[in-house]
This record gives C-alpha cells, sequence and structure tokens, in this order.
C-alpha cells in the first residue's frame, strides 16, 4: 500500500485529534476529585493519565523526532510508567487537572506543526510515519486504561453510550465451532508500517487442524459452568489457578453478583446479564478452567491468529478476518462506541474465511500462550515496550475489545496481561485439536 506524503499527514493527524477526542471526554465526565482519586490500587488516577500522554508525545515526537528541547524536564519522572507503579503514583506531586491539560495542549501544537515539516522516512522512526502512530496507539491504549478506570469506579453513570445492534438474523443457527484445516501460515508482519516491535517479523508457523469456537463464549454458557460447580472442582483448574481461586474467592466473573438471577454492574448500571453476550472480566484461570470442564482448551495463539487471517484461497494472511480494509462500524465493535460486546454471531460481515465472528472487536480474547518474541524479534524503538514483558508470567490476549480504538487493533496486535488480572474487557473462545485432520 503507497500513500502520498499528505495522506499520511491526514491520517495522522486524524488519529491523534480522535484518539485525544476521547481523552478529553473520559477526563471531563467526572469531576476534578474523582479525576485525582485512585479508583482501584490496579489503576492510576486519571490525572496521571492525562500528563503521561503528553509526556511520552513530547519525548517521542517533539525531542526524538523533531529535536527540540524538553518542556518540562522535571516532571518526566512523574510520568515515567517504570519508575512509579500505577498504585504509588497518587502519592507523587502531579499535575493538576488544569495544569496537566495546558501541558498536553501545549505538547499537542507543537506536535501537529512538526507534522507538517517531517519528512517522512529520513529515519527510522518516522518511516511511514511510525513515531505518531506509535503515539496515537499509545493514547489509544490509555484511553482502553481509563475506560477500565470507569469501570472499576463507584458513582453514578455518567459514560453515555450506543445501544449495540442487535443479533443478526443467523446467530441462532451458526455452527458453534469451525474447522481450520492444518498447514503452514503467516504469522506476525514485516510490512504493516504501525506495527509495534512484538508483531514482527512475519515467519512461517505450521498450524495443524483445529476447531475454535465460532463466537466468543456467551454469558448464558459461563453461567452453567458456575451452575454445575465449576468454581468448586479442582478437576478444572491448575494448580496454579486453583490456588488463585481459592485465596481470591473467585465464585463468578468480577462486576457479577447473585440476586436470585445473575446480575452485572457495568459503567455505574446494574443490570440482569444478557445470555447471548460475549462473557466480560474473567481472568485467565477461569478462561481456562471453563474450557476444560467443556471438553475443549483455550486456542494457542498462533491457532487465534491462522483462524483470524490465514486466507485459504490465495494462502496469504489478511490484516484482519474480513480482509485488509480499516475497521468500520459494520465490520467490528471497536472504538468504544457502545461500552458493552455485541451479542454472539454479530458482525456477519466482519467474519473470517473460516466462518468465526468477533475475532476483532467486542471481548479481548485470551489464549494458552505465554508471551514471547517471534524469531527474529528485535526491539524497538525502546525495550521497555514489549522486551521486558516477555516470559511465562504473561499470557497472550487477542483481537480487541469495545474500548480498543482501531489505531490500536490489528490482526497481528498482541496484547498481554497476567492471568490473575480479571479489570481488562477480557472474554475468550475455545478450541479442540481435529485428530483425524491433524494426522494426516
Ligand atoms: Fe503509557
Amino acid at each position: 500500500m503507497t500513500e502520498d506524503t499528505e495522506t499520511l499527514r491526514d491520517r495522522i493527524a486524524a488519529e491523534l485529534i480522535a484518539a485525544r477526542g476521547r481523552t478529553t471526554l473520559l477526563t471531563t465526565v467526572v469531576d476534578e476529585a474523582d479525576l485525582v482519586r485512585q479508583h482501584s490500587p490496579l489503576m492510576s488516577p486519571l490525572v496521571w493519565d492525562l500528563a503521561h500522554v503528553a509526556n511520552q508525545e513530547e519525548l517521542w515526537l517533539l525531542r526524538e523526532v523533531g529535536g527540540r528541547t524538553p518542556l518540562h524536564p522535571e516532571i518526566d519522572p512523574l510520568y515515567d510508567a517504570f519508575e512509579h507503579p500505577r498504585a504509588k503514583r497518587p502519592a507523587l506531586p502531579l499535575l493538576a487537572p488544569g495544569e496537566a491539560r495546558g501541558y498536553g495542549h501545549e505538547v499537542r501544537g507543537r506536535v501537529l506543526d512538526l507534522l507538517e515539516r517531517t519528512t517522512f522516512g529520513e529515519t527510522q522512526l518516522t518511516d511511514g510515519g511510525f513515531a505518531f502512530g506509535m503515539i496515537a496507539q499509545h493514547e489509544a491504549q490509555h484511553d482502553e486504561t481509563m475506560l477500565a478506570t470507569h469501570q472499576l469506579r463507584s458513582g453514578l453513570p455518567v459514560l453515555a453510550a450506543a445501544a449495540p445492534a442487535p443479533a443478526p438474523a443467523d446467530a441462532s443457527s451458526l455452527p458453534v465451532e469451525v474447522l481450520v484445516p492444518g498447514g503452514p501460515f503467516t504469522m506476525g508482519t514485516s510490512t504493516e508500517a504501525w506495527a509495534l516491535d512484538n508483531e514482527r517479523p512475519a515467519h512461517v508457523v505450521h498450524v495443524p487442524a483445529f476447531y475454535l469456537d465460532t463466537t466468543p463464549v456467551t454469558n448464558s454458557a459461563y453461567a452453567e459452568f458456575i451452575a454445575d460447580g465449576g468454581y468448586d472442582d479442582p478437576r478444572w483448574w491448575t494448580p496454579d489457578g486453583w490456588a488463585h481461586r481459592q485465596r481470591a474467592g473467585l465464585t463468578a466473573p468480577l462486576f457479577w453478583r447473585w440476586e436470585g438471577e445473575w446480575v452485572r454492574v457495568s459503567f455505574g448500571v446494574t443490570a440482569t446479564i444478557i445470555p447471548n453476550e460475549p462473557v466480560l472480566h474473567v481472568c485467565w484461570y477461569e478462561a481456562d478452567a471453563y474450557a476444560r470442564w467443556a471438553g475443549r482448551r483455550l486456542p494457542t495463539e498462533a491457532e487465534w491468529e491462522k483462524a483470524a487471517r490465514h486466507d485459504p484461497a490465495t494462502g496469504r494472511s489478511r490484516r484482519y478476518p474480513w480482509g485488509d480494509d480499516d475497521p468500520s462500524p459494520s465490520l467490528a465493535n471497536l472504538g468504544q462506541r457502545h461500552l458493552v460486546p455485541a451479542p454472539a454471531g454479530s458482525y456477519p460481515a466482519g467474519a473470517a474465511p473460516c466462518g468465526a465472528r468477533q475475532l476483532v472487536g467486542d471481548v479481548w480474547e485470551w489464549t494458552s500462550s505465554d508471551f514471547l518474541p517471534y524469531p527474529g524479534f528485535t526491539a524497538w524503538p525502546y525495550k521497555e515496550y514489549s522486551e521486558v514483558f516477555f516470559g511465562p508470567e504473561y499470557k497472550v490476549l487477542r483481537g480487541g475489545a469495545f474500548g480498543v480504538s482501531p489505531v490500536a487493533c490489528r490482526g497481528t496486535f498482541r496484547n498481554w496481561d497476567y492471568p490473575v488480572r480479571r479489570q481488562i474487557f477480557a472474554g475468550f473462545r475455545t478450541a479442540r485439536t481435529a485428530v483425524a485432520e491433524a494426522a494426516r
């Protein structure tokens, strides 16, 4: 795909402005007291995110790309995510909300100026507009984190959302699983300009035939696991998972409550769970236990990506399940439009060649895989983006959720988290090896 310089500039500006629009909304719907308060030890105060996105934008665009002198070097350490864990951030002498907004505005004005003067490709950082794309994605990722903070905060609902589209007519007649034939496919990318280091390079992986759930696991299916005593039966849990289930007292997904029926709190609104909606806010241990109870397993990361990208007709891997076009509202539930996952079976136009639906959007999907580098991985442009997280303590999630911006979501995009985490917008689907096909 070639794109002329002006089109690239316009696209970058549009992505930066879109991310800032969402940041602004998420930080103006609550009052100043709520901005500086820590709503959960897992999360930063919203005012930290606000200045941190501006600080990263200044570091990477104004200083690294533009060679400008620092605007406020004294605040850099406050907004370095590695210097201060989230739980410690409220105690820092952070910029007040008005100062944080002013700083963000100051940086952004200069960045838009710099964008007009930048010759793309003069350095690796500006090749294809990479650094600008990285910063747009970074802010979008914090918009997702801030949305998770909103879900964790107590108090009145403040976020307005569009109602999700009803399930399509064929949703109830879909096969429960789809077959992904065995054979090689290309995983990762070497050509996607804004792909991050952990998505690179493209490499061939042989994946034996397997069956994958057509849709993410639903609330009603998950409620059957609970009703069947799934949380009380160590057979379904890994030893670590069972120990965690006991210690943390897990009995249902986060934000679920039993009131004679299962209800769920969603952004301050309590309502009966919607049976055909993908289950949300389960940790990896819960997803893994459910899969075992169902006689199945979580898909590996390679299986997930093959289901989402491999086109058997051409043998090539697509950018997205539906093809190479960017996401749109008719293809996937992304961008914080609805604030809930759409019913299972939605978005037929966004289906993958194998027939699986909602692989991109709706809920992040836990995979069975540890977060590890691809063969030939090179940390770039900084090793704290992903290299320092590689290892067995993190599990990979794929596909993005309703809270994820399209700019931060691709068929190759990799997310990771601890197997105990539940505040992220994560669900899952299950798989099984296709024994006869795999033997061929
Ligand atoms: Fe960050």
